[in-house]
């Protein structure tokens, strides 16, 4: 059997059907799975290293291993800012955008937005976290540095979109907006291989995520849902199966490949959910659409909702379409 394509002679391939200029997603992704690698290391040695703190032990700058949201911050932020045509990133761990201003980065042509590690919270139980990330052509002139403006953009703009679990194995997956393409890291080569060509979710699946401790403040919409879940009230007929790990990317990517919905809704007290619309809602939608899915946040379609600041909140419906349709139907009804 010939060696699947590596995601370099992937991109390659593709060329001319993205909207990237040659070799520009292969910088981009490239400085992305760089810092992946660098991550899947720390988190294997999770065992031995207690890397949700401080784990006492100095890397080989000389700093103390930090905590790790905080390291692989760090990781993608240089591996970013040292290629792939980046002017300037936003982060789950940084308070405003951070703009590249060396050897004329903030000339460079694209935004990133990252989640560096999402689900930090299962580390130290060995349940699998992710990185989730958005890129966007800027809006500003690239005559000057990178501004809020090109951050605070429509999910419907993003040029690419992916996101990496390092679970049982370490898989990278992505979209340019010509569908959803998987690849497995394979450490003992250091090369991360086509495995999931073309991805698409079912249409309907019978796994339902959401965090029930909450559902004494959950609207009555989402109350109403949740027992369709269970009585079997619902398009399939029987009862779905509650599957929550903790960690978005681990439950989406879960139902990407088995079919099945994701929701973190409103309620009382979190009146716009807890995930972020710039670097966890948008990127996702825009996986989900592209592989035949759909992402609202309960009315309306992620990608078209307006982004008024860089950590912005929404509640986040996702997953197979029609069960996506469903739900919201239920949640309108209920109203
Ligand atoms: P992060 O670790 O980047 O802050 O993200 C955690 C998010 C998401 O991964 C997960 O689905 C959600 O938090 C779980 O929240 P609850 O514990 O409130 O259910
Ligand atoms: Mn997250
Ligand atoms: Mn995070």
């Amino acid at each position: 059997m010939i060696d699947p394509l590596t995601l370099n002679e992937f991109i390659v391939k593709k060329q001319d059907e993205v909207q990237f200029s040659s070799g520009e997603l292969s910088q981009l992704l490239g400085a992305i799975t760089l810092a992946s690698k660098i991550v899947h290391r720390e988190i294997n040695k999770a065992g031995l290293l207690d890397i949700t703190g401080s784990a006492g032990v100095q890397n080989i700058q000389g700093e103390d291993q930090q905590k790790l949201d905080v390291y692989a911050n760090e990781k993608f932020k240089q591996a970013l800012a040292l290629r792939g045509h980046v002017c300037g990133i936003a982060s789950e761990e940084e308070d405003d955008f951070v703009s590249f201003s060396n050897n004329n980065q903030s000339l460079s042509k694209y935004v990133v937005a990252y989640d560096p590690i999402d689900g930090s919270s299962n580390i130290d139980v060995n349940i699998p976290v992710g990185t989730i990330f958005s890129i966007y052509k800027r809006k500003s002139s690239n005559e000057k540095p990178v501004e809020i403006s090109d951050f605070l953009r429509f999910g419907r703009e993003q040029v690419a979109a992916g996101y990496v679990i390092y679970g049982s194995s370490t898989m990278l997956v992505y979209t340019t907006g010509q569908g959803v393409n998987g690849f497995t890291f394979d450490p003992s080569v250091g090369e991360f291989y086509l495995s999931h060509e073309n991805m698409r979710i079912p249409e309907r699946g019978s796994i339902y995520s959401i965090n029930e401790g909450n559902a004494d403040k959950f609207s009555e919409g989402a109350k109403c849902y949740l027992e369709a879940c269970k009585s079997g009230n619902t398009l399939s007929g029987k009862p779905y199966s509650a599957r929550y790990v903790g960690s978005l990317v681990a439950d989406f990517h879960r139902n990407l490949i088995k079919g099945g919905i994701f929701i973190y809704p409103s309620y009382r007290g979190v009146p716009n959910g807890k995930l972020r619309l710039l670097y966890e809602c948008n990127p996702l939608a825009f996986i989900v659409e592209q592989a035949g899915g759909s992402a609202s946040d309960g009315n309306t379609r992620i990608l078209d909702l307006t982004m008024n600041e860089l950590h912005q909140r929404c509640p986040l419906f996702i997953g197979s379409k029609e069960m996506v349709t469903e739900a919201e139907n239920l949640m309108r009804s209920e109203i």
